[in-house]
């Protein structure tokens, strides 16, 4: 049996991915295909313990490190339980945010650094990447004036944190997508949610092709 496609979505806060994954699930499930649609922090029991533990952490918090090795381990999950048997059994799987988030959150913006992050992601999970990256990139005051209206003074521990985190974390999103072109697909995620998803269906159209 053919194996199944593997799509990621990434971005910063607010960017719209979770909208945007809905939609792409939606879309592909009208297509006649057979897909899971699915998160990190999550997507599995174990996996969804540990994000809660990532977005409302005891005490005073995790370290970057213990920070990285909690989202590989969550991963780590995901990946055996849930996205390769999936993928092996010819399904799509959609997931909103996956290693791609733990390399720009913890390796770039908290200094845990690309080679620790891609090393924890080879011991947990084979090292295994999406066949496409749709990295979404919205215009900084746009995602302010988003978040604003979604979160008010409540984001999770991580979200919270400080503009330069963010602006760090958004360098590292853009470096790493112009370091592996065919990887990456950048989406302009400015403007209405379904002109967005049709920029997002016509950067998938080639997988559909093959899948047909
Ligand atoms: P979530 O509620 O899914 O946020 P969003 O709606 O912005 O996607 O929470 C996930 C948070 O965890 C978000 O702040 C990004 C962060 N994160 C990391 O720092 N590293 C990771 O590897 C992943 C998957 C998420």
């Amino acid at each position: 049996m053919a194996r199944g496609r593997f799509i990621a979505l990434e971005g910063g806060e607010g960017s719209g991915k979770s909208t945007q994954a809905q939609m792409l699930v939606d879309s592909l499930v009208a297509r006649g295909l057979d897909v899971d649609l699915t998160r990190e922090p999550g997507g599995t029991p174990g996996a969804e313990a540990i994000r809660a533990l990532l977005l409302d952490p005891p005490g005073e918090g995790w370290g970057p490190e213990a920070e990285a090795l909690l989202f590989a381990a969550a991963r780590s999950d995901h990946v055996a339980r849930l996205i390769r048997p999936a993928l092996e059994s010819g399904r799509w799987v959609v997931c909103d945010r996956f290693v791609d988030s733990s390399r720009a959150y913890q390796g770039g913006a908290g200094g845990v650094g690309d080679e620790a992050v891609q090393a924890l992601h080879r011991i947990g999970s084979g090292g295994l990447r999406p066949d496409l990256v749709l990295l979404i990139s919205v215009d900084p005051a746009t995602v302010a004036s988003r978040l604003r209206q979604r979160d008010g003074a409540s984001s999770d521990a991580i979200g919270g944190r400080g503009e330069a985190y963010h602006a760090a974390v958004a360098q590292t999103f853009a470096a790493m997508a112009s370091a592996d072109p065919e990887g990456f697909a950048i989406v302009d995620g400015n403007g209405t949610p379904a002109q967005v998803h049709e920029r997002i269906m016509a950067v998938i159209a080639p997988f559909l092709d093959e899948a047909s």
